[in-house]
């Protein structure tokens, strides 16, 4: 017998033995941490959860309140540390490359090769969900951060429609402080001022404006006269807020409007998902419209579950969690609900309301335009440690501890030194 022949008989024998071996018992639960605390993020979450128990897969909930995720990726760091490794986590772009870079994540190519992903999720958003070629996320969503939210029976109060350019909306916010409404629902957290300025970023000095001083970090925009402006719009802004704004969740923001309490808020589209989940209808009860001057420009992020890397027990539920996620019905029916849009691009808008489709409309728009940005507030636009040096100097700010002229200095400062 050739020692090929040999070979061949010991790799049969081999597999006969395997076959015959019981496949190993398969926890049939996936642990996932998320920040989906809110009534809305919660609804939207509960589609997931009862797809995958129809699948027969449990569902353990770790959720860590928290708005924008800061908390919960504190969290995530001691654990990971202490060597409890979830079966996913919800996160946001720059996180999930510094994970993945770290060699913790798990290698989905697999189920993404046999279901296309390549094909149907958009190239901003793989910028993230893979790294060195290999899926390591499945994207849930895209959100964007770049929207107004309206009380429209206040605005008709106010005889308003929604303004267009910066001085309209500082018309209306002016009517709005006249008649006792208080303009802007918002709460001081350093996430959600970083949220406004954003927009404020947007407004100022458009798409060009924003890469350069968010994404490239071009030290000379970063201290320009435009960025002083952004400042001061900051801090024209903070004088149409409330007494009590600090430290406010920003659904408790969003309730504001929904009550009528308030007028507006600046907030990303997950704001939808509480006015949908309070049974407000839009056009009827509430406007959603584009940070007037921001038309045409979308800075977007993406919630995308992050697959840890994982013993071969949890593999099957962590698969079946990746294709859960990933199925075009499901994709449907979880962003109607969370008011984001979804991650596929073959999902139909049928199911979607106004101000869905306007999502979506919006969104292809800017992408095909050169348009589309990362939000710097929402991890999409630079690495962790400089949105982190953003926020700070951002917060500083809003709160009257840095002068504008300041301002754009100390942001390059910052910029400089986190890099
Ligand atoms: C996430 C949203 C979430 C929002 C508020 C954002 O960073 O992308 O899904 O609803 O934070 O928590």
């Amino acid at each position: 017998m050739t020692v090929n022949k040999v070979f061949m008989q010991g790799l049969g024998a081999l597999a006969l033995l395997m076959a015959a071996q019981p496949a190993m018992a398969q926890v049939k639960e996936v642990e996932v941490v998320h920040w989906w605390t809110s009534g809305g993020e919660a609804a939207a979450l509960n589609v997931l959860k009862s797809n995958l128990q129809k699948e027969g897969i449990a569902w353990k909930d770790t959720p860590i309140a928290g708005g924008g995720g800061t908390q919960a990726m504190t969290v995530l760091r001691a654990r990971v540390t202490s060597g409890s490794i979830p079966t996913a986590v919800q996160m946001l772009g720059f996180d999930i490359l510094d994970w993945a870079a770290l060699g913790s994540l798990g290698d989905l190519n697999d189920i993404a090769g046999k279901e296309g992903w390549d094909k149907v999720v958009p190239t901003a958003l793989q910028k993230f969900s893979k790294y060195d070629g290999k899926w390591v996320a499945a994207p849930v969503n895209v959100h964007s951060t770049n929207w107004v939210w309206a009380n429209k029976a206040v605005l008709d109060k106010l005889g308003a429609t929604p303004p267009k350019s910066w001085d309209e909306f500082i018309a209306v916010l002016d009517k709005a402080k006249a008649a006792g409404i208080t303009p802007l629902a918002h709460g001081g957290q350093p996430w959600q001022d970083a949220t406004l300025f954003d927009s404020v970023l947007l407004s100022v000095g458009g798409g060009d404006f924003y890469k350069k001083s968010m994404i490239d970090l071009d030290q000379a925009t970063l201290k320009s006269p435009q960025m002083t402006t952004a400042f001061e719009r900051m801090a024209k802004l903070r004088t149409y807020l409330d007494p009590n704004f600090s430290g406010r969740d920003w659904n408790l923001a969003s309730a504001m409007v929904i009550k009528g309490d308030a007028a507006f808020q600046i907030m990303g589209d997950w704001a939808k998902g509480e006015f949908i989940n309070a049974g407000k209808k839009p056009d009827t009860d509430f406007l959603c419209f584009r940070f007037p001057g921001t038309q045409g420009y979308v800075t977007f992020n993406s919630d995308q579950f992050v697959m840890f890397k994982v013993g071969a027990d949890r593999k099957d539920a962590q698969s079946k969690m990746a294709l859960a996620v990933m199925d075009p019905g499901f994709q449907s029916a979880f962003n109607v609900v969370k008011g984001s849009v979804p991650a596929r691009t073959d999902v139909p808008n049928d199911a979607f309301d106004a101000c869905g489709k306007k999502g979506m409309a919006d969104l292809k728009e800017a992408n095909a335009s050169g348009n589309l940005f990362g939000s710097m507030a929402h991890g999409h636009a630079n690495p962790a440690s400089v949105k982190q040096a953003m926020y700070d100097v951002i917060t500083k700010h809003f709160n009257g501890q840095l002068d504008t002229a300041k301002a754009p200095d100390e942001l390059a400062k910052a910029v400089a030194a986190a890099k």
